[in-house]
């Protein structure tokens, strides 16, 4: 399928999505954001894909949602439209998706960041919800979000005044990773990708469901979810061989279905 704002490629069992408007600092615009999800939906369907990677380029993940296409908008046409909804495909990925963040990471930028799984940080890269600035408020879940991940002193200072976090305070606050170098920014993130989609996918797409839970419900029914899981992984072929390889002293080769 042909994009206009993304790149989409894959290296063996890794989808790999690139956002690309590098003239606007890849900001979010709605034709970029339905391209997002377009290609998310063709990875989940593909059984060979087994982790995702999103990035942008070395100046920016992303700017943050398109200023010049919001300027206009008004209350009735976002409430009518759903505006930011669509947005909500990427956090409803049950494959997981690694953001390799180089750059800006600003506004909807960060919050994109903030919906996937992991957050790989360049050296250069800079977080921060500037929304206040421009007299609005943060509006893809980053108020949520980076309260969860950082706290709500944090948090506060962040939305109420625009500070942004260079990259080695964004690892001390627990927003990422870890730093990488940007130069191995790509190559430290396929790494990682590579790994988990070697992995047993069922196990890896419970895990992340199970890990995701701890954000939406108490601890003893979060315990109790973990421990349905953790059992149902026992009915698949993937456990018998990953167990199995283990007492044979050898490397597992997983299913993955
Ligand atoms: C539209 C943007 C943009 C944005 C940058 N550009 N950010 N266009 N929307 N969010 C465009 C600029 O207009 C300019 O194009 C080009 O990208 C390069 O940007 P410069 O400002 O010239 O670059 P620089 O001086 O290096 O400054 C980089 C920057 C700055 C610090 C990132 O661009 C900036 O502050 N951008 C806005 C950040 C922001 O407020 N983000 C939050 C948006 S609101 P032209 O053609 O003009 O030269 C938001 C709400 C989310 O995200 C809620 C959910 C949707």
């Amino acid at each position: 399928m042909g994009f206009e704002n993304i790149l989409v490629t894959t290296s063996g069992r890794v989808g790999i999505v690139t956002l690309n408007r590098p003239k606007a600092l890849n900001a979010l615009n709605g034709a970029l954001i339905a391209e997002l999800g377009q290609a998310l939906d063709q990875f989940e369907a593909d059984a060979g894909i087994g982790c995702i990677v999103l990035t942008g380029s070395d100046r920016a993940f992303a700017a943050g949602a398109d200023i010049k296409e919001m300027q206009a908008h008004t209350f009735p046409a976002t409430y009518t439209d759903d505006f930011i909804t669509s947005w909500e495909r990427l956090s409803r990925c049950r494959k997981p998706v690694i953001a390799a963040v180089a750059g800006h990471a600003l506004g909807g930028g960060c919050e994109l960041a903030m919906m996937c799984d992991i957050i790989l940080a360049a050296d250069n890269a800079r977080f921060g919800q500037p929304e206040i600035r421009l007299g609005v408020m943060p509006g893809a879940g980053g108020s949520q979000r980076l309260a969860r991940a950082i706290g709500k002193a944090k948090t506060m200072e962040m939305c109420l005044t625009g500070r942004t976090l260079s990259a080695e305070e964004a690892d001390r606050f627990g927003l990422v990773s870890r730093v990488v170098p940007l130069a191995n920014l790509m190559d430290e993130s396929m790494k990682l990708a590579e790994t988990i989609a070697s992995l047993s996918l069922p196990a890896v797409m419970m895990t992340k469901e199970s890990v995701n839970r701890a954000f939406e419900t108490t601890l003893s029914e979060g315990i109790r979810f973990e421990r349905r899981l953790f059992q149902a992984l026992f009915a698949t072929a993937d456990q018998k061989e990953g167990m199995s390889a283990f007492i044979d002293k050898r490397e597992p080769s997983f299913e993955n279905k």
